[in-house]
């Protein structure tokens, strides 16, 4: 059995839905202090009655600082953390000009695990501890991410990416490779400790109607599997959707068709969506992910979160390294406020802080197990300096409560704000 831990700091725990709650912060309860023992939260409450119910726990005092779920990335790219941050191009010619150059490495295996793990040294660094990640086409790249995540306890979900047509020879597969190779990374990964796998299909422009029917086939065989795609990022994408596939009656119909739209299904982007692929998508109760930083910087638009959410839909966020511009959920949430706010919304501090941890678990369907501060949950935890630069420490100290407190970092922090990580109740950071 390992030790008990009691974590002391301002602990802000989920009691519902900031975007469904009456006011956004009737949502969050905050606590003294929490108990993890074997990698689980045991309990939460007032210090002094913890510390008498356990006195041998290990006692970490965080003081002021504000102890989180540790952030959750519903959508990655970990073989693009090299060209993170390269210039001047929009979704299609940066594909071609610096992603799919990069993404060719991933056969070796060795420079497979040299990246996966700084992308994974990178994520706990800015207090992310739970990412959906696509591979590349290579298995080789799916087996690199799930080691480093399997030897660091971290809970990872991920696929390899499949392409079949409009890639470079190298970086294409077929219907059959890709079905067969999926089907053997599931049987390898797939239920083991914490590891989840993901089909998927790198969007509708990259697969044959054939690719995408043996995928639907796949999850098929496999439905507790989640299935995760690209939908509607750039209007010049939706476009070339439309001449690649004249008969299906948008973009998402080019997945349904194929059985590749369910409960299961997690789309990134979902800015130019028509009417009809919205009411669909609430109808199944697909899940939609928020990239805002990639979306500012691939110049690709505005996703609607505020009529999005009243309209029910299912949404997480996420970084879309390195098509975003960071590693950092802080700066994502400054990107989504942002973002809202061109929208013609403000998104409260615990909105987007929900959106970074138990909407993006609940848009991968792993919130029973993270994404909050609750008894029984795994522990995985981000500790939060709200002073940790001078710029954000003098606008912090004229805060007359916690929200106004931490809304200086969420908008200026980046990982000097991470004061403490914990994965599965160990300390990561
Ligand atoms: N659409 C298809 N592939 C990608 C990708 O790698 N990044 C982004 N942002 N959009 C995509
Ligand atoms: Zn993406």
């Amino acid at each position: 059995m390992d030790q008990v831990t009691l974590l002391c700091g301002r602990v802000l725990s989920f009691v519902g839905n900031p975007f469904e709650a009456e006011a956004p912060e009737e949502a969050v309860r905050e606590y003294e202090a929490v108990v993890v023992e074997n990698g689980r939260i045991e309990a939460l409450g007032d210090r002094d009655n913890l510390r008498a119910t356990y006195p041998a726990a290990d006692l970490i005092d965080h003081g002021e600082r504000v102890i989180l779920p540790g952030f959750v990335d519903a959508h990655v790219h970990y073989p693009q953390t090299s060209i993170i941050a390269s210039w001047g191009k929009r979704l299609i010619d940066w594909l071609n000009s610096y992603t799919f150059p990069e993404e060719m490495r991933f056969g070796d295996r060795a420079y497979a695990d040299e990246v996966a793990n700084r992308y994974l040294d990178l994520t706990a660094a800015h207090g992310t501890t739970t990412v959906a990640s696509y591979c590349t086409i290579h298995p080789e790249s799916v087996d690199a991410l799930f080691t480093a995540a399997q030897t660091r306890g971290q809970r990872l979900l991920a696929g390899k990416t499949c392409m079949d047509r409009n890639a470079p020879e190298s970086l294409r597969d077929t219907a059959q490779t890709a079905y067969d190779q999926s089907a053997d990374l599931i049987a390898r990964w797939h239920g083991k400790d914490r590891l989840s796998y993901v089909i998927t299909p790198r969007f509708s422009p990259t697969s044959t109607p054939e690719q995408l029917e043996a995928l639907g086939a796949l999850w098929v065989q496999h439905p507790d599997c989640l299935m995760q795609t690209h939908l509607s990022e750039q209007t010049d994408e939706v476009a070339w959707v439309r001449r690649l596939f004249p008969e299906a009656r948008d973009y998402l119909d080019t997945y349904e068709k194929f059985g590749l739209l369910g409960k299961g299904a997690i789309f990134g982007h979902a800015i130019h969506l028509e009417p009809r692929e919205k009411d669909r998508l609430r109808e199944v109760d697909a899940s939609l992910v928020h990239c805002p930083t990639s979306n500012t910087f691939i110049g690709s638009g505005l996703f609607d979160m505020r009529s999005l959410m009243d309209a029910g839909h299912r949404i997480g966020l996420a970084t879309d390294t390195g098509g975003g511009s960071s590693f950092s959920m802080l700066r994502t949430m400054a990107a989504a406020y942002e973002v809202a706010q061109l929208r013609g919304s403000a998104l409260h501090a615990a909105e987007l802080l929900w959106l970074a941890t138990q909407g993006s678990a609940r848009a991968l369907h792993i919130d029973t197990e993270v994404g909050n501060i609750a008894v029984g949950m795994e522990a995985d935890f981000v500790v939060l300096d709200l002073t940790s630069t001078p710029a954000i420490a003098q606008r912090s100290s004229r805060a007359e409560d916690l929200w106004e407190a931490l809304f200086p970092t969420l908008m200026m922090g980046d990982d000097r704000a991470i004061a403490e990580v914990r994965i599965g109740g160990r300390k990561a950071l």
